[in-house]
């Protein structure tokens, strides 16, 4: 069965997919996903996503060895243990731990999602992976493909729309049927691959990273399949699909 794709460019296009059934693959680049496919991939056992810091509080008393990880306004809130830094979420700090997360668009994004059977996590750093389980799933369960990008508070993110076309770049020959808005990310990311890096800097969020130090971030989230894990969003926690 081909499977259709589609794209939701903003964070409140997760309820359409939702409600059209879709897988989703839910996109942040810059830098929620790639901290959890980070945290994940460096040993985490779970990140329990959060769309308020009320709520990841309130989870953290009733969950007082789980870590608060994450970020307003781009800085670590206040008590927290981790940032949204992905480089800083090392083996060392996160083996063997659970994680409780809430950022700024990423895991509303995410919370937004959670009612479809199937939500999962991609960015760069796990394309292929996630090209090649999400089809596998979607044939199997003759479902269609909604990728929901997270933006920028309710905005378009061209980090996350090149996302969507690497990707889509990935996903099996003949298996997919892509909309015209995900051909417009593929031939996007085709214009963009041959210098990543310097594509994603021309973006807003990129900028605001690099103006306040984090350029190391938006350099990490640029690198292509470097892990092999698909992050699951199932019962209100993300794990690595088995
Ligand atoms: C978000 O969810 O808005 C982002 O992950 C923000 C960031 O940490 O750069």
């Amino acid at each position: 069965m081909v499977v259709r794709i589609k794209i939701g460019l903003a964070t409140q296009d997760a309820s359409k997919a939702v409600k059209r059934g879709d897988l989703i693959i839910v996109i942040d680049v810059l830098r929620a996903s790639t901290s959890i496919i980070t945290s994940l991939a460096n040993g985490a056992k779970s990140v329990t996503p959060t769309k308020t810091l009320e709520e990841a509080n309130q989870l953290h008393n009733e969950n007082p060895d789980y870590l608060l990880v994450g970020e307003r306004e781009d800085y670590m809130p206040k008590e927290f243990d981790l940032g949204n830094s992905p480089a800083s979420l090392t083996r060392e700090r996160l083996e063997g731990k659970n994680l409780i997360m809430t950022t700024t668009n990423g895991t509303r994004a995410l919370v937004k999602s959670k009612e479809s059977r199937w939500v999962m996590v991609g960015a760069f750093l796990n394309a292929k992976a996630v090209a090649e389980k999400t089809v596998e799933i979607a044939s199997k369960n003759g479902t269609d493909i909604s990728f929901v990008l997270a933006g920028e508070k309710n905005h378009f993110s061209l980090e996350d729309f090149v996302c969507a076309g690497a990707i889509t770049e990935r996903f099996p020959r003949n298996t997919t049927e892509p909309s015209d808005k995900t051909v417009a990310a593929l031939l996007a990311f085709k214009g963009a691959k041959h210098n990543l890096l310097e594509s994603v800097l021309k973006s807003k969020h990129a900028q605001t990273l690099t103006n306040i130090g984090f350029t190391k971030d938006v350099e990490f989230s640029c690198q292509l399949d470097i892990y092999n894990i698909v992050p699951f969003y199932h019962d209100g926690k993300i794990q690595v699909f088995p």
